[in-house]
This record gives C-alpha cells, sequence and structure tokens, in this order.
C-alpha cells in the first residue's frame, strides 16, 4: 500500500467505534469524509483559546483570529496553486461556490439565446444554478451525453461548442460513476473558443493532485467536508480578472469599503465575496485538514485510492449478478464504485450492509438526471478515502454477498 493506513487509521477517533456490535467499515466517503483528531483538535483550540470576530478587531483574540483564518485562505491557494490568495474565497460550500458564480457572473453575462453547456453526469448542485439562469435569462443548457462506459461521449472536442456556447459547467470527477473527466482538455478548447468554464471539484480536490493554474479552468468549487475538514467551509477559486469584475453576490459587512445613505462600494478581493461573519472556526480547521493531506502527498493519496478501487473492482466483479456502473479501468475512475443486484433496490442492500458494519450510500446520488439515462431509480455506491484498507474492501464484499443472500431466501 501507499499510503501507512494503519498509521493514518490512529488519527481518525471515528473508527474505533462499533455499528450494531461490529467495527465501523465507512465507505461513504463521497458524501463526507470523517475526520482525524488534528482537525478536531484545531476546532477546539479555536474555541478554547482564541475564539474572536476576524478582520474588525485590534486586540489580540481578534488578530489571532484574523491571521489564522488568512493563514488557512494561503494553505488552500498552496494546496491548488492559484496564482494569489485573492483568488480563493470561502463559501459555505460546493453548491454555494457554484451558485456565487451562476448569479455574479452568470447573471451579468448571459443572455437570451445563450447556451450554457452541462452533462449528462451533472451533480444537482451544478445544475439547478444554471437551469434557474437559464429561466430566468432565456438562455438553453445542453447536455453531453454520457456513454454506456460512464464517460463523457467528447467526440473529439471540436463539436463540443457552438457558436452560441458561453459557458460550460463540469464535475471533475463524477460522484455517482467515479469518472475522471479531461478537464485539461476541455479546458483549452472553451479557452481556444472563448467559453466560460467552472469546474465542480467536489470529488476532485479531495482526491486528487489539483493545480488551477494547469487545468486553466475560470472556477474551481469544492468542500471541507469531502476531504477530512468540517462542514460548513467551501472554496470557490477564480481567475482574479473575472472576480475583480464580477458584483457581489450578498450584500452585508465586511463586503464593503464604503457605505452612505445612497450606496456603497467594494471591499478588495476576496472579502467583496464573503459577506457577514464567515466560519471562522471550520476555515482555520479546515487549514488542519489541507496540512494533513499536504503531508500525506496528493499524488500517495491517489495512488492509495487507485489501488483500493481496482482491488474493489476486481473483488466486486466476482459477484454473482453484479450490475457495476462506470469505468472497468480503475485509472480512469476516482475511488467510487457504483453497484446494482436485478430485482434488488439500493436502498434494502444500503440498509442490510449496515447491519454488518458497512457503510455505503444508497439512491440517486443527487444525480437524477443520470439515473434516468441508465434507466434506473439509483446505485449502491461504496466510495474509499485515505483510512480506508483492502480488508474493508472484503468484509463489503462479505457483505453484499449476505445482503444478496438475504433477499433471495
Ligand atoms: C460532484 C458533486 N458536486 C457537488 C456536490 C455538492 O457538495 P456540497 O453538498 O458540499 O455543496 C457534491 C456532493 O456530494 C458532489 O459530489
Amino acid at each position: 500500500m501507499t499510503l501507512d493506513v494503519a498509521r493514518i487509521r490512529k488519527d481518525f477517533p471515528i473508527l474505533e467505534r462499533k455499528v450494531h456490535g461490529v467495527p465501523l467499515v465507512y465507505l461513504d466517503n463521497a458524501a463526507t469524509s470523517q475526520k482525524p483528531r488534528q482537525v478536531i483538535d484545531a476546532l477546539v483550540y479555536y474555541y478554547e483559546n482564541y475564539n474572536a470576530n476576524i478582520h474588525r478587531a485590534v486586540h489580540t483574540l481578534g488578530e489571532e483570529a484574523t491571521a489564522a483564518y488568512e493563514a488557512a485562505r494561503e494553505k488552500v491557494r498552496a494546496f491548488i496553486n492559484a496564482p494569489s490568495a485573492e483568488s480563493v474565497i470561502f463559501t459555505r460550500n460546493t453548491t454555494e461556490a457554484i451558485n456565487l458564480v451562476a448569479y455574479s457572473w452568470g447573471r451579468a453575462n448571459i443572455s437570451e439565446g445563450d447556451e450554457i453547456l452541462l452533462t449528462q453526469m451533472e451533480h444537482h448542485s451544478n445544475l439547478i444554478p444554471w437551469q434557474q439562469l437559464a429561466k430566468e435569462k432565456g438562455a438553453t443548457v445542453r447536455y453531453v451525453p454520457v456513454t454506456p462506459q460512464g464517460t463523457l461521449e467528447l467526440n473529439g472536442l471540436e463539436n463540443l461548442f457552438d457558436a452560441r456556447t458561453k459557458m460550460m459547467a463540469l464535475p471533475h470527477v463524477s460522484n455517482s460513476l467515479g469518472t475522471i473527466n479531461p478537464v485539461e482538455k476541455i479546458a483549452g478548447e472553451a479557452r481556444r473558443r472563448g467559453v466560460m468554464l467552472l469546474i465542480d471539484g467536489a470529488q476532485g480536490a479531495p482526491h486528487l493532485p489539483v493545480d488551477v493554474q494547469a487545468i486553466g479552468a475560470d472556477f474551481y468549487a469544492f468542500s471541507s467536508h469531502k476531504m477530512l475538514g468540517p462542514t460548513g467551509v467551501g472554496v470557490l477559486y477564480g481567475r482574479r480578472e473575472l472576480l475583480e469584475e464580477m458584483e457581489p453576490f450578498l450584500g452585508g459587512g465586511e463586503m464593503i469599503r464604503k457605505v452612505t445613505f445612497e450606496g456603497a462600494t467594494w471591499n478588495d478581493l476576496p472579502w467583496k465575496f464573503e459577506a457577514g461573519t464567515p466560519n471562522i472556526a471550520d476555515v482555520i480547521a479546515f487549514g488542519a485538514a489541507i496540512d494533513y493531506l499536504s503531508d500525506l502527498g496528493m499524488d500517495n493519496v491517489r495512488q492509495h485510492e487507485a489501488e483500493i478501487t481496482a482491488y474493489a473492482l476486481d473483488r466486486m466483479a466476482s459477484i454473482p449478478d453484479i450490475i457495476l456502473y462506470g469505468s472497468p479501468d480503475a485509472a480512469q475512475r476516482g475511488g467510487v464504485v457504483s453497484f446494482n443486484f436485478p430485482d434488488l433496490h439500493p436502498h434494502d442492500i444500503g440498509t442490510v450492509l449496515d447491519t454488518h458494519g458497512v457503510a455505503i450510500r444508497s439512491g440517486h446520488h443527487c444525480t437524477q438526471p443520470l439515473m434516468r439515462c441508465l434507466g434506473i431509480s439509483g446505485t449502491a455506491r461504496a466510495s474509499f478515502y485515505v483510512y480506508n484498507t483492502p480488508q474493508e474492501v472484503d468484509a463489503l464484499v462479505d457483505a453484499v454477498k449476505a445482503a444478496v443472500a438475504f433477499f433471495q431466501k
């Protein structure tokens, strides 16, 4: 194994827990990851030692909190190789980051007759904001089809955009199928054609080395809670020139420079987009999560997940009647394995697995249109992270076999 998983597991208190009297096997990482002690400690340390509001205080606690909050921003900047910390905006989650772009950039730049290009594998968070925008503006939404292998049907890219395409948004990695999309190639073509590109990195940043400059996207959005950090924090990276031009998404405190009864001027980036008191404690603890992942090395994280996923695909393929979704090539997918059995509801599989201590997700995974394309209502989905072991994959396979046997009785 690439990572020292035995050592990593000691950092995660929750992994010692039992469920229904058996050890927890946590395989629902695409929904949210578990948190290491370093992150939990950073949160507690903040509240016990320097809890204060940021940016406005001249007292010691306020200065310490401000320094730690801005230090977390710098950690995120380095983690995704953004050219400057001004282009790293803290939001509540990926969903809010995407909405920020759809409202602020979208309302100013999308007009009647324009086309917004998405894919059939969109998470609802990267679908609804664009549908709302299109409806409001009289624009259209087109979807890049998904092949039976679970990859995007890009047809050599030249025909991807048409003259009306103004904006494209797509996932770096599909949360339902695990497909890793060729975002660098798409970004190159988008730049050539003058199309704005947003990447939904909710399943990218936690699992792959991400260099936003090398990818060349205009916007990249992701969530702390899927990458060992707390809930309630997301990131929007945006190209600085674009962010400079954009109007604020939310108005209130912190995002202003000067306010009169007649109007207001806006603060500098990134604070222009961070109205109100931000989630100070969780941003700081997210910084600890970034440190943790950086210490492991994102190349190693990716390698570990590729190994676990290849092992899982291999073992699961031998279960009679199983239907596996997504690319059979583990090199093409992140740590996600979606599966079904004929005449078995994914919720029933998930419920039986829980009695074996195995936590997976079942349902449409917030990708209802994709499920419709696949002709199903949902899947059972196991998703892996840095602390998962081959033995846990074995436990999954045993529990799945037990579930099938239970319902075939
Ligand atoms: C691909 C993808 N996009 C967006 C989201 C939304 O993330 P959040 O709920 O943190 O906003 C998720 C969460 O599952 C996701 O997997």
